[in-house]
């Protein structure tokens, strides 16, 4: 797919589809800029179709008119944005709805400011996982995307959003494939690929390793599957260093969850393929940063096993001893991945690393909690929570603000080891990220629990069924404003 940027007047645009944003009208709004054009050259065709009440600008809406008067265009496309006007989600409904009946796509816009969402909503809408399909594809027949403003600084935000966005279709390429085709060895043979690809120093610690370092937490997890775990590490640096700070970018790569002897009932199992959801993230953030070259070191960890009930398998009430020296009663085999975490956390700070952030699908409850809108996310640092949270704002990925009070670390209180992997019923999500913050310490950190926001179970106007890639964008927009 070739992407192009456009300073032509939307009179002079070749192309099969030209998009528009409208918003929903509340209080008489008057087409001005690009729709204000098209609707003069349309003969008042725009502002028909809102008095006929055909089209009023909602999110998501369609109105399109085939071969418009005075324009070179084959169609002219409305997209509404509605009262919020999220115009990335609007960008993609109109990519979705268009990439399997047009060969070219050109999105006019007004402001040089939506470039950027515009062109993640573009590429991010074009993306479908219908790889394993021999019939019934939604083929995509796009060979050209464009993006119109005359501003000079939109080639270099659509460039700029063009890494991000594919970079989240890699990680969602990975997220949603099953766990007999991405098992941990391929999660680690795609992440290398990547890796060399984009110029990043990687290494992949294997069993006999992590056996020499004491990594009894992870190692304990892969016990019951024949599939055997690593823990994968890439590394950037910058030419030039703006910060001295060392960011870690620790994700879950848990490539599938049967919930191990503490077994998951069978409905809706088949969505634990996309545990590994936080490790695909880290694998995209990092794709993109090694092309966006941050002024600051960004190492990626992750940990990566198949949680499964075989007759070597983690049982309830085993004490395992963690890289750092603390032991753990494991009182849930399915409360595995803080498991894996910790000792990924453990390793990240020895190898200097100064500043953490995780990204794991780790509990059920943060969906009780938020739903499919928001990912909870914990930090022990003001500052570091800070940073995050514009981050996100910047990439359009909410983030709710949840509680890590030091009081949550009694519930994992244990009679027999140093702590529990388990709290209760209580406040899931709280204590388990209380559970990895034993292992931070004092090391800033920010946890981001995405185990609802990492795949949506139906497809929806602007996203194909799936994963979604949630954080990729945060990641990368936080270690580029890092300084
Ligand atoms: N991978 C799951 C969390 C999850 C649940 C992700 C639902 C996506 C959707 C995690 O490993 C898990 O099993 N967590 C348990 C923890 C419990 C045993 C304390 C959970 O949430 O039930
Ligand atoms: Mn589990
Ligand atoms: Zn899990």
């Amino acid at each position: 797919m070739k992407i192009e940027v456009l300073a032509s007047a939307i009179e002079t645009i070749e192309c099969e589809v030209l998009t528009m944003f409208a918003v929903e009208r509340t209080n008489g709004e008057t087409l001005s800029g690009v729709t204000g054009k098209a609707n003069d050259l349309t003969g008042g065709w725009i502002e028909g179709a809102y008095a006929s009440g055909e089209f009023s600008g909602k999110a998501g809406e369609i109105a399109v008119l085939h071969r418009p008067p005075g324009m070179k265009a084959g169609r002219l496309a409305l997209i509404g944005t509605g009262k919020a006007g999220s115009i990335r989600k609007a960008a993609a409904t109109a990519m979705r709805q268009f990439k399997t009946n047009a060969t070219s796509i050109v999105y006019a816009f007004d402001s040089a400011d939506s470039a950027a969402a515009i062109t993640e909503g573009a590429v991010t809408g074009s993306w479908e996982q219908d790889h394993h399909k021999s019939a019934n594809r939604r083929e995509n027949k796009l060979e050209r995307l464009g993006f119109a403003n005359p501003d000079s600084s939109v080639a270099a935000a659509v460039e700029r959003s063009r890494i991000i966005a594919e970079s989240q279709n890699f990680s969602r390429d990975m997220i949603n494939e099953p766990g007999n085709i991405l098992p941990p060895r391929e999660l680690v043979r795609r992440g290398r690929e990547m890796a060399e690809a984009m110029g990043l120093e990687c290494e992949i610690l294997d069993q006999d390793r992590m056996r020499q370092l004491g990594m009894g937490s992870l190692l304990g997890v892969a016990m019951g599957s024949a599939e055997p775990p690593f823990l994968m590490v890439i590394r950037y640096k910058p030419n030039v260093a703006t910060s001295q700070d060392h960011l870690a970018l620790i994700g879950k790569g848990v490539t599938f969850d049967t919930g191990g002897i503490s077994i998951k009932p069978a409905d809706g199992m088949e969505k634990m393929k996309n545990d590994m959801a936080g490790g695909g993230a880290m694998l995209g953030a990092m794709r993109a940063i090694a092309q966006l070259k941050p002024g600051v070191a960004v190492t990626a960890f992750i940990p990566t096993v198949e949680n499964m009930p075989g007759s070597k398998a983690l049982r309830p009430g085993d004490i395992l001893t963690s890289l750092s020296g603390k032991t753990i009663e494991v009182l849930n085999t399915d409360a595995e991945g803080r498991l894996i975490l910790v000792d990924a956390i453990t390793y990240a700070k020895r190898q200097g690393c100064t500043h953490l952030v995780d990204a794991a699908t780790l509990t059920g409850a943060i969906g009780v909690a938020l739903g499919y809108l928001h990912a909870g996310v914990f930090s022990n640092n003001e500052a570091m929570l800070g940073r995050l949270m514009s981050a996100s704002k910047k990439a359009g990925e909410s983030l709710w603000h949840m509680p890590v009070d030091d009081e949550y670390r009694e519930q994992l209180k244990s009679g027999y080891a140093d702590i529990a992997n388990i709290g209760g019923r209580a406040g899931g999500s709280c204590t388990a990220a209380a559970f990895i913050k034993d292992w931070v310490e004092d090391t800033p950190w920010v946890h981001l629990d995405i185990a609802y926001t990492a795949y949506m179970d139906d497809i929806k106007p602007h996203s194909a069924k799936g994963a979604t890639g949630f954080g990729v964008r945060t990641f990368v927009e936080l270690a580029l404003a890092w300084s």
